[in-house]
């Protein structure tokens, strides 16, 4: 595992995906109530942009299929099963950090 640093906090809107690139990983963060999620980027049923999903609470909705995760666990809504992955996030001084595995993570992280 590594940590990357993503983004400055002030940039990030609350209710709001941002979508990056991490070295081969796509993410999705997610600020939500002062709080901040990140998951795989896209969906597990097509590949949808999930950073562009609706978010209420801790629930993300696919913008292609309506396809629900919870953003805490991963987990499909309608299933219960584990279909993304999540990553650990954290705020070091007012920017926002990553872990995500390293056979992946190779390389700089971009906005995109
Ligand atoms: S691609 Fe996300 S629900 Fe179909």
């Amino acid at each position: 595992m590594a940590w990357h640093q993503l983004c400055n906090l002030s940039t990030l809107k609350n209710g709001q995906g941002q979508e990056f690139l991490v070295g081969k990983t796509i993410v999705a963060l997610f600020l939500q109530d002062s709080k901040l999620y990140a998951t795989d980027g896209m969906c597990a049923h097509q590949g949808g942009p999930l950073a562009q999903g609706l978010v209420d609470g801790e629930c993300i909705t696919c913008p292609w299929h309506g396809w629900q995760y919870d953003l805490n666990t991963g987990n499909n809504l309608r299933t219960g099963k584990k279909m993304l992955d999540r990553y650990d996030v954290e705020v070091r001084g007012d920017q926002v950090w990553i872990e995500i595995p390293c056979e992946s993570s190779e390389g700089a992280s971009t906005a995109i």
